[in-house]
């Protein structure tokens, strides 16, 4: 009778350590999940109320692009990465095209809606970048035919 109880405790405390196990490794599972979360949503959107210092901002240049945002390089490309990635990627950019005005809206209405700081004396530049390196495409049309080569077919 006592034996049957000693084994009996044995196996209970067999099954108990291990439910324990299995919690740890759940609790320890949706713990590496939730971090996984936070720093995706790092890179994707953030809270900012500051541009990006631009001693912060460095990165190479590959090909005549800023190699960590994906941005063209050209005047005014430091002041873009430190207004304009404080929030969002670089992606949201560099996905976008639009012409001087089009961007100036943008813009506006960022700073209406989504609390984005006065540029100042940035803005004319920030404008003069986004305008030059992300334009709207030029519509794909095919080029006009030109001269036309007639050669015979022969079997
Ligand atoms: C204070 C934060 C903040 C800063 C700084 C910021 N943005 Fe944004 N921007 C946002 C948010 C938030 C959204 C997206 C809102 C949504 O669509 O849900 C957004 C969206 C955009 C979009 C997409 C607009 C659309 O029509 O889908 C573009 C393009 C963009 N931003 C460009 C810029 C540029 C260029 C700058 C620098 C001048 C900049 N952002 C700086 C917060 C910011």
């Amino acid at each position: 009778m006592i034996r049957q109880n000693r084994k009996n405790v044995k196996r209970n405390t067999g099954i108990l350590i291990a439910l324990l196990i299995i919690v740890l490794v759940i609790l320890g599972l949706l713990f590496f999940f939730e971090e996984e979360e936070i720093s995706q949503r790092e890179d994707g959107f953030r809270d900012a109320d500051a541009p990006i210092p631009e001693e912060q901002i460095g990165g190479r240049i590959e090909n005549g692009i800023h190699a960590e945002t994906g941005l063209i390089e050209g005047e005014g490309l430091k002041l873009v990465i430190g207004h304009c990635t404080a929030c969002h990627s670089a992606k949201i950019i560099t996905q976008n095209a639009a012409d001087r005005e089009g961007w100036k809206k943008m813009i506006r209405w960022m700073q209406e809606t989504q609390n984005l700081w006065d540029l100042g004396e940035h803005e004319d530049i920030i404008l003069d970048y986004l305008a030059e390196n992300y334009a709207p495409k030029k519509r794909g049309r095919k080029p006009p035919l030109g001269e036309i080569e007639w050669y015979e077919l022969k079997n």
